[in-house]
């Protein structure tokens, strides 16, 4: 049976002392479900060593919620992917739509990030989502199929080991965003695994293709349902720990009963 996905990137909200407590009670609390979940935790930079730390023979994956493509140099403000592999951290993620959005990276960029964790041998964890203008427009799948095409634009198609595709609408993000319905994910979803399968042929099928935005309590069985979606990726509804644990738990069995129905 394949593993479920899930994670969390914690944004800008927890400090070390925070993140320490959040990750060895999230730890303690999902302990028993290791063989059936990848479990992964974004949180701020300045809380990545301890994070480490915290972690017991990587129970939880952690991850990066940005990194500048270059190793060394003129790069005021950035993280470079040495420092990020001297402190052992496991996934990056790259093009989160507030990186987009609120610091106008584009997909050229993202492509350039992309590359270099892989050639670090971090696990790339790419975000795309259309924005509401452009899901009004009708041009949902074509910004979709560029963000993918252009961020990987610079990948050795071949020598792709792991990578995930998280999809947030960037309407569907945050305090103020409207949770996509089940129906619209899949259907986003397909076009997303179509395009991975263009790109990177038959490697593609071992590419994750998450969903994030606004997942809750309420909603996150109907998207786990969906044929397209092979995990989840939690903001609000994760950053308490028993909160997260209790829908980590409550989407598993639909999760093993999907595999089951699909073989
Ligand atoms: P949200 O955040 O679940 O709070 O909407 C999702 C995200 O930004 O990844």
């Amino acid at each position: 049976m394949k593993k479920l996905y899930i994670g969390t990137n914690t944004k800008m909200t927890k400090t070390i002392q925070e993140t320490k407590e959040f990750l060895s009670t999230l730890q303690t609390l999902t302990a028993s479900l290791k063989d059936d979940i990848t479990l992964f935790v974004i949180p701020s930079y300045t809380t990545l060593v301890e994070a480490k730390k915290t972690i017991v023979n990587d129970a939880i994956l952690i991850g990066s919620q940005n990194m500048c493509w270059a190793e060394r140099g003129q790069y005021t403000g950035e993280i470079s992917p040495l420092m990020l592999k001297e402190i052992g951290i496991d996934i990056v993620m790259i093009g989160h739509s507030e990186r987009r959005h609120v610091f106008l990276e584009d997909d050229n960029v993202e492509a350039l990030k992309v590359s270099s964790a892989i050639e670090h041998g971090f696990i790339p964890l790419l975000c795309i989502g259309e924005t509401k203008e452009e899901k009004d427009s009708g041009i949902s799948n074509e910004i979709l199929r560029k963000q993918l095409i252009v961020g990987f634009s610079k990948v050795n198609k071949n020598n792709v080991k792991n990578i995930i595709v998280a999809y947030e609408p960037v309407w569907a993000i945050g305090v103020n965003g409207e949770p996509a319905s089940s129906s619209y994910v899949e259907a986003k979803h397909k076009v997303i695994k179509a395009t991975l399968k263009e790109i990177f042929k038959d490697i593609s099928i071992n590419i994750p293709v998450l969903y994030g935005g606004s997942v809750n309590l309420e909603n996150s069985k109907e998207l786990i349902k969906q044929d397209s979606v092979d995990g989840l990726f939690v903001g609000r509804s994760a950053w308490d720990a028993n909160n997260f644990n209790t829908l980590i738990r409550q989407v598993l069995p639909v999760w093993k009963e999907k595999g089951n129905k699909n073989g």
